[in-house]
């Protein structure tokens, strides 16, 4: 009997080792032959830790478990089990999505080679090393993947650059450092199917030219610094990694490196900064980090996301890629619903769904029950959405027309108790502790910010129009997005949500 029980973070905050360890102890117990793989999650975070057991039968799901359930998991009829959902693939949340990125996590053990193959690991990898390297550009400018990590900008135009730079040496740079409020698709990613980020990290490698990797991981990640490391010393063993890939391709290697906690060292310059050892600091560009990034040498900077899914466009060619998707936002998007939310966790899909489908109808409106109030979505820089703009479908361009943006593609959910003027209190609040003071507009402007939203809160009126300018010049003036956007919270709470804001006009009057 194979029982699968998560090492996956979120799992385990729920209990999953304590699960995993009754396991062990009932088969001791009882000299019942299981095997244990602790895998990835499937992404329903409500019902964590999920169990699941192999039998002649398929592969079943019990959930969420805690000891207890034990027992009757591994010696009674497990169809009557009180906790059993049936397998995976027939519930009706996991049914809907499209999951190509995340096919493999949740299924596999993540630090096995074998299965990782068995299941389509490395077609990408082989494919690639039978193309040139305009030949794999094309591929990835044809997919239309655009960088996952936030500013969306199109992956096969980065990659051509830096494969154009001439220079002795190059390098591959996977963004970890995951800060945006209510994301968690890159840890669930590293710690449930890490080879698809090397594999993706080695075509990277191969198609512009680099032989050396690193992966920056915010510290607060402790089970994905340990399963990305384990991961590429398995891969080295097996020749996915080191001086030639799989046998007969160039060399490629790569490390992880722990970054030490801040926002902004998320922010590309800042992130090669701290990579080098110096202090978190964004870098004016240009020079662009493609034409002189780690080290002063070309550097592909790219989010874990957009990284794993390059080995899928290759296994599965560029045209079923851009099959999916609306506009010119191709493909699949790992959403990550959180919040105050019936249903949250990871859920894949084609973009294009809309706002209202997701918060309503995928995560099940609030955990609370209350009414929704507001949404915000792409992490602390991005704007809040009221109900009356939940017809947005997901995309680049639709949510920036509606004065929004997706970012890493967090969706939180707020309802109707929060106070909205204490959200943009919260914005400028975030963005002054985590500046890297760098530029005038950030570093004094939150601060002053802040006090502004108080003066507002203790009734000022005459503060208003302070807020409106100061958010205008930091939008306007800052060096970073981390400036630049954190008017986006502050001005939609102030646009969407007037009442909460009430004290002013009442002031006023
Ligand atoms: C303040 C700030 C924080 C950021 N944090 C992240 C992050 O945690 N992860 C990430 O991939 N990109 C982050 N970005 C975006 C990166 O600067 C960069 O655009 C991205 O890593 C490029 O990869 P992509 O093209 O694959 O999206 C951040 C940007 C800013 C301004
Ligand atoms: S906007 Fe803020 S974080 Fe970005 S460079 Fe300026 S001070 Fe640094």
């Amino acid at each position: 009997m194979k029982v699968y029980v998560p090492r996956d973070a979120s799992a385990r905050a729920l209990g999953a080792d304590a699960v995993a360890q009754a396991v062990i102890r009932e088969a001791e117990k009882s000299g019942l032959p299981v095997e244990l793989v602790r895998n990835g999650s499937r992404g329903m975070t409500w019902l964590e830790p999920l169990v699941e057991i192999e039998t002649q039968s398929g592969r079943t799901a019990f959930g969420p478990m805690t000891p207890e359930d034990v027992p009757a998991l591994l010696f009674k009829d497990i169809t009557k089990h009180p906790k059993a959902i049936g397998p995976v693939e027939d519930l009706p949340w996991f049914a809907r999505q499209t999951r190509l990125t995340f096919a493999r996590v949740g299924l596999i053990d993540p630090l096995s080679m074998t299965d990782y193959e068995a299941n389509g690991g490395l077609q990408g990898l082989r494919n690639a090393l039978g193309m040139t390297g305009e030949e794999l550009i094309d591929t990835l400018k044809l997919s239309g993947l655009r960088g996952r990590g936030g500013a969306g900008f199109p992956t096969g135009i980065k990659w051509d650059t830096v494969r154009l730079a001439q220079a002795p040496q190059k390098y591959i740079v996977c963004n970890a450092d995951e800060g945006d409020s209510g994301t968690f698709a890159d840890r669930m990613l590293m710690e449930g199917d890490p080879f698809t980020l090397i594999e993706g990290m080695a075509i990277a490698g191969v198609t512009v030219g680099a032989t050396r990797g690193y992966v920056y991981i915010r510290s607060e990640y402790p089970d994905a610094i340990e399963v990305m490391s384990e991961a590429i010393r398995v891969a080295r063993l097996n020749g996915l990694l080191g001086p030639s890939l799989l046998g007969t391709g160039p060399a490629f290697d790569m490390e992880v490196r722990v970054g030490a906690g801040a926002y902004v060292c998320g922010e590309e310059t800042s992130l090669l900064n701290s990579l080098e050892g110096k202090r978190g600091t964004v870098r004016a560009k240009p020079p662009l980090p493609a034409i002189q990034g780690l080290f002063g040498k070309p550097t592909v900077v790219n989010n874990v996301i957009s990284l794993a899914t390059v080995p899928w466009i290759l296994a599965n060619g560029h045209e079923a890629y851009k099959d999916f998707g609306l506009g010119r936002s191709r493909g699949t998007i790992p959403l990550q619903i959180a919040g105050n939310v019936k249903h949250g966790g990871l859920f894949e899909t084609a973009f294009g769904m809309s706002l209202g489908e997701i918060v309503n109808d995928i995560g099940g409106g609030t955990f609370s029950g209350r009414p929704v109030k507001a949404v915000q979505v792409g992490g602390p820089l991005g704007a809040y959405f009221p109900a009356s703009k939940f017809a947005t479908p997901f995309g680049y361009e639709e949510f920036d027309g509606q004065g929004g943006l997706i970012g890493h593609a967090g969706v939180v959910v707020f309802d109707d108790s929060v106070d909205m003027l204490q959200q943009a209190r919260f914005a400028l609040e975030f963005c002054a502790v985590e500046s890297c003071g760098k530029c005038t507009p950030c570093r004094l402007g939150a601060v002053r910010g802040v006090e502004t939203v108080d003066r507002i809160a203790a009734g000022d009126a005459s503060a208003m129009p302070l807020l409106i300018d100061l958010c205008d010049t930091m939008r306007d003036g800052s060096l970073c997005a981390l400036g630049g956007f954190t008017p986006y919270p502050v001005m939609s709470a102030l646009t969407h949500f007037p009442d909460d804001f009430a004290t002013v006009k009442e002031a006023a009057e």
